[in-house]
């Protein structure tokens, strides 16, 4: 690792808590809770988490999560990640949670978030990051438990500073969500959607969630440069797009760290960010090295790519302007 990525202070966007949950801590949890696992040992859990595609991923993804079942569980989970983030220098993070995955198998959504908030609380206290959540539907399933679990989320509002929408992206446009984006945004949450790497109409699901839900930001997105006044409407409207260079290797042909190149050259607000660590094995600090080895990166671009994140968090202008 170089020791100037190792040391700048960095800024995640795109992370989901779930995607963080280690080995040894999956172990740990299911004995607590008394869930069997088809592996005994560290290494055979590590061993499982292997996948060549966004959906295969995605299969062992929600399989590991039945280890995550009561408040303590969550809370555990998101400070060990915070503990981990503050090890990279990470000063402020925005957090994803799949509250649908947790609910559809009957852990209810106080459960989630009361042990999410806690630890986000405890974690500024215990290692000085501070962080927020973003609340993620799960595109694979209907409109309908998505807007019901909109609803589910207002009592806990404060605690959540946006939404965002992620899973198997295939036949599910952006647009299948309108309704509950467009009720999302009167209440106040700000905007986000993944558009995966390389998905069947990508460009197409870029241009929705401009035109048609109105997006604060996009994930991922590195489809974007494959249609030019696309990207320069991403441009004109500042949005930040938070590539996922170590993840993209691992569903693509590799960590499409040219594209990275190009969104530099062109101004766009591009951000680097580790979406599953535990399953890529790349935390930020990591995916920060892959690019600055691929691109060659000087200081000063490594510095813009993280001024880029502070830029891009969802906090007041003075609250940025102190990382800044
Ligand atoms: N894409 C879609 N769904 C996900 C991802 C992702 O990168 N990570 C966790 N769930
Ligand atoms: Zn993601």
């Amino acid at each position: 690792m170089d020791p100037f990525v190792a040391g700048l202070p960095k800024c995640e966007l795109h992370l989901h808590i779930e995607g963080t949950l280690e080995p040894e801590l999956k172990l740990e949890l299911a004995r607590r809770n008394g869930v069997e696992l088809p592996y005994g040992t560290v290494e055979e859990a590590r061993d499982a988490y292997r996948f060549d595609s966004l959906s295969s991923f995605l299969v062992g993804y929600y399989e590991s999560m039945a280890v995550l079942r009561t408040e303590p569980d969550f809370y555990d989970l998101a400070l060990a990640y915070l503990a981990r983030a503050a090890a990279q220098n990470v000063r402020y993070a925005e957090i994803f949670f799949d509250p649908q995955a947790h609910t559809a198998r009957g852990v209810p959504f106080d459960v989630v978030i009361r042990g999410l908030r806690r630890a986000l609380l405890d974690g500024e206290r215990l290692h000085g990051v501070r962080a927020q959540l973003i609340l993620c539907f799960l595109r694979d399933q209907s409109a309908e438990f998505a807007m019901a679990t909109l609803l589910e989320s207002l009592p806990y509002r404060e605690w959540i500073v946006g939404v965002g929408l992620d899973s198997d992206e295939r036949g599910n446009p952006p647009e299948k969500f309108a309704a509950v984006f467009a009720r999302a945004r009167r209440e106040g949450y700000l905007l986000t959607m993944h558009c995966d790497v390389d998905q069947e109409n990508s460009t197409a699901h870029i241009r929705q969630c401009l035109d048609v839900i109105g997006v604060d930001r996009i994930d991922h997105g590195v489809n974007a440069l494959d249609d030019p006044e696309l990207a320069a409407e991403i441009g004109r409207r500042g949005l930040a797009l938070t590539v996922c260079p170590v993840s993209n290797g691992f569903v693509t042909d590799g960590p499409k760290a040219d594209v990275i190149r190009r969104m530099l050259d062109l101004g766009l607000r591009v951000t680097i960010n580790s979406d599953d660590p535990a399953y890529f094995r790349a935390y930020v600090a990591e995916n920060l090295d892959v690019v600055r080895r691929e691109l060659d990166l000087t200081r000063d671009e490594l510095v813009r790519l993280e001024r880029n994140a502070f830029e891009a968090a969802w906090l007041p202008r003075a609250a940025k302007d102190a990382y800044l």
